[in-house]
C-alpha cells in the first residue's frame, strides 16, 4: 500500500511544488518511490493551470530537483480522502483547509515542518514577496523535513529505509 502524501500551500507556484519535487527526488535516489505517490496543491485559486514561479524553478534546479512539468491546482474536498496526509507549509494554510476538508478527515492535516522538532523554523515562510535568498531557505526546510518524513513513514511502515 503506498502512503499518499500531498503537500500544500497558498499558491502551489512556490513551496509545495517544491516540496513534490524534493519528495520525488529523494524517493527515487532513494529507491522508495513505489512505496509512496506525492503531489501539491494550493489553497488559493489564483494561479490554477499555472507552472512554478520561475524563482522557485531555478533555486531547485540549482540543486537537481526537476518541477517544470508541475502545474498549479486548487486543493479539493475530495483530495483530502485521497491522500493519508495533507501536509501544509504554514499555520494559515491548515486554517484554509479546514474550511474544506470532511470533519472525518481533519487528522490528516499536519504542519511539514512538524517532522522536524529541531528545525529553526517551525513554518516554512512564503518566498513569494520577497528576496532570492527566500528560495534557497525554502529548499533548506524542505529537504530535511522531506528526509524526516520519508524516515518517520518508513519506519512506521517497517519499509527498510
Ligand atoms: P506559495 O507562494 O504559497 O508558496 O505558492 C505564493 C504564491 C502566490 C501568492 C502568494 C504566495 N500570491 O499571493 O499570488
Amino acid at each position: 500500500m503506498k502512503t499518499r502524501v500531498l503537500f500544500v500551500c497558498l499558491g502551489n507556484i512556490c513551496r509545495s511544488p517544491t516540496a513534490e519535487a524534493v519528495m520525488c527526488k529523494m524517493l527515487q535516489d532513494r529507491g522508495l518511490d513505489r512505496w509512496f505517490e506525492v503531489s501539491s496543491a494550493g489553497t488559493g485559486n489564483w494561479h490554477v493551470g499555472e507552472a512554478p514561479d520561475a524563482r522557485a524553478t531555478e533555486a531547485a534546479k540549482e540543486r537537481g530537483y526537476e518541477m517544470s512539468d508541475i502545474r498549479a491546482r486548487q486543493i479539493l474536498e475530495n483530495d483530502f480522502k485521497h491522500y493519508d496526509l495533507v501536509l501544509a507549509m504554514d499555520r494559515s494554510n491548515i486554517t484554509n483547509m479546514r474550511r474544506v476538508c470532511p470533519s472525518g478527515c481533519l487528522s490528516k492535516i499536519g504542519l511539514l515542518m512538524d517532522y522536524v522538532p529541531q528545525a529553526v523554523l517551525d513554518e516554512v515562510p512564503d518566498p513569494y514577496y520577497g528576496g532570492e535568498d527566500g528560495f534557497s531557505l525554502v529548499l533548506n526546510l524542505l529537504e530535511d523535513a522531506c528526509d524526516n518524513l520519508i524516515n518517520t513513514v518508513c519506519a512506521q511502515k517497517r519499509i527498510e529505509a
